[in-house]
């Protein structure tokens, strides 16, 4: 079986992000807020490994600089609804509404990036590099894992 490249492992999260998604969008009270917590846990740490290993690569080559740029731009645009989220319980009245809404930004950006950054990236990224990238994309990612963990557990002390 060939290794895995990048592109699976990112494709499996992002798999996951959208199932958790569709149990949020169902999701009240106290159901709603641990989903939430899950999928910031997934969704945060995929996002930032993507911005330390995977879009630097990728602002080296013309032929994904651009889509990468906005890929930059919309994460910064998640996080700010992940912020205000943060900030709020799922009895507030705009609560459903925000998590659609943050719902429909991820999923243009998956689209975005499983559509257009990773065919081009495969122009321009060996298949071996690929492979790579994936011990240091885990090795990042997990380590953000833990820092949410260790805020999450001092926030509910
Ligand atoms: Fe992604
Ligand atoms: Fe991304």
């Amino acid at each position: 079986m060939a290794k895995p490249q990048i592109y699976d492992v990112l494709h499996r999260e992002h798999e996951e992000v959208s199932e958790l998604f569709h149990q949020l969008e169902e999701a009240k009270g106290a159901e709603a807020l641990e989903l939430f917590a899950r999928l910031k846990q997934k969704l945060v740490p995929h996002s930032r490994a993507e911005e330390a290993v995977v879009y630097p690569r990728l602002l080296e080559e013309s032929n994904t600089a651009d889509t990468t740029r906005e890929g930059i731009e919309e994460h910064k645009q998640v996080d700010k609804l992940l912020a205000e989220l943060d900030a709020m319980t799922p009895d507030n009245e705009v609560w459903q509404a925000k998590i659609k809404v943050l719902a429909d930004m991820v999923g243009h950006h998956v689209d975005e990036e499983e559509g257009e950054l990773f065919p081009r990236a495969k122009q321009v990224v060996s298949d071996q590099e690929a492979e790579q990238l994936v011990d240091e994309y885990a090795r990042e990612r997990d380590s953000f894992v833990e820092d949410i963990r260790l805020e999450q557990r001092d926030a509910a002390e």
